[in-house]
Formats: C-alpha cells, structure tokens, sequence
C-alpha cells in the first residue's frame, strides 16, 4: 500500500500525534512515509493510495498557513481516486475546536474519497488510543474496499 501522512506542527503536539498514528500502521505491517508539509512534493500527491492530513488549529479556527498549499493543491483538481484522512490537535479552550480538521473535512469529502476524521485535544493520552486504532483501521479498510470498487 503507498500511504503518505503529511503534517504540519508549530509545538510538536501534530508531530507526537502523527509518530503514534504511524506506529499503529506499522503494527499493521503496513509501512507509511511521514513528511513535514516543507518536505512533501506537491506533484506526488496522485502517487499515493491514501494520504493521511495531520494539522493543528491557529487563529479562530483556521488551517495553519502552511497547509494552504496542499489544501488548494486538493481543492483545485478532482482527486476522486484518491483515500484521504484528517487527524488534528487542537484546545477545546478555544470556540472553534480543531476547526482546521473541519475545514479539511469539508473539501476532502468533495473532492477525494475521505475516509476518517479525528480530533485530539491537545496530544495524544492513553485514553485516545482505541480511537487512534480505530482511525487506522478505517483508513485500510477504505483502501481495500476501494480496490475493490
Ligand atoms: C494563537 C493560537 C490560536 C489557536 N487557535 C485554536 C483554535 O481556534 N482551535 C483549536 O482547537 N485550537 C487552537 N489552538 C491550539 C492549538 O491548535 C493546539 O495547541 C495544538 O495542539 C498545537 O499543535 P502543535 O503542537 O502541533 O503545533 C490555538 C493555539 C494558539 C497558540
């Protein structure tokens, strides 16, 4: 399977959460290539089975700025064939909870064929794991049920 997770973190709380969302692909024998938004080629987006977004929220409840450009990238063509999942970190502190995994769920689910979102308050905490799981499974099942398609 070629799977991509491509993130964004200005304090490391995306980064801890993407690590982990990483870890359980490979228990799942399924090895995924984790880049930093600066690092992803924007032209292999369509190389990819499936790209997970990792984003934290900024502002009142905007996508981080450097995540614009794979969100236009998204926007602009028709990606159908492509499997694509959310996760973000963000505070419940603030009015618009991980509004950046809201706004990417709202174009991915036009655009590509979104499979999961999740949102996780702050970092990652034991508690979170089962739902961390659960979010990979859902990826993998998507990806072979679209093969099948
Ligand atoms: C200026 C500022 C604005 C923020 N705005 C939001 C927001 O609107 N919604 C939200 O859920 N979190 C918001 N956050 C919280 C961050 O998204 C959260 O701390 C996140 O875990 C940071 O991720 P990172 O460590 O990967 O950079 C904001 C934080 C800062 C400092």
């Amino acid at each position: 399977m070629k799977i991509a997770i491509v993130y964004s973190s200005k304090t490391g709380n995306t980064e801890e959460l993407v690590y982990l969302i990483q870890e359980l692909f490979i228990r799942k024998n399924v090895v995924v290539k984790l880049f930093r938004i600066e690092q992803f080629q924007m032209n292999e987006l369509n190389n990819y089975e499936a790209i997970v977004i990792g984003t934290y929220t900024w502002g009142n409840g905007n996508i981080p700025h450097e995540m614009m450009g794979i969100f236009r990238a998204f926007e602009t063509q028709d990606m159908k064939n492509i499997v694509t999942a959310v996760v973000g970190t963000g505070d419940s502190g603030y009015p618009n909870f991980c509004g950046a995994v809201d706004e990417f769920k709202s174009m991915l689910y036009y655009h590509t064929h979104l499979a999961v979102t999740l949102k996780i308050e702050v970092s990652p905490q034991k508690k979170d794991l089962s739902r961390c799981i659960r979010f990979v499974e859902i990826v993998l099942e998507r990806i072979l049920l679209y093969r099948a398609i």
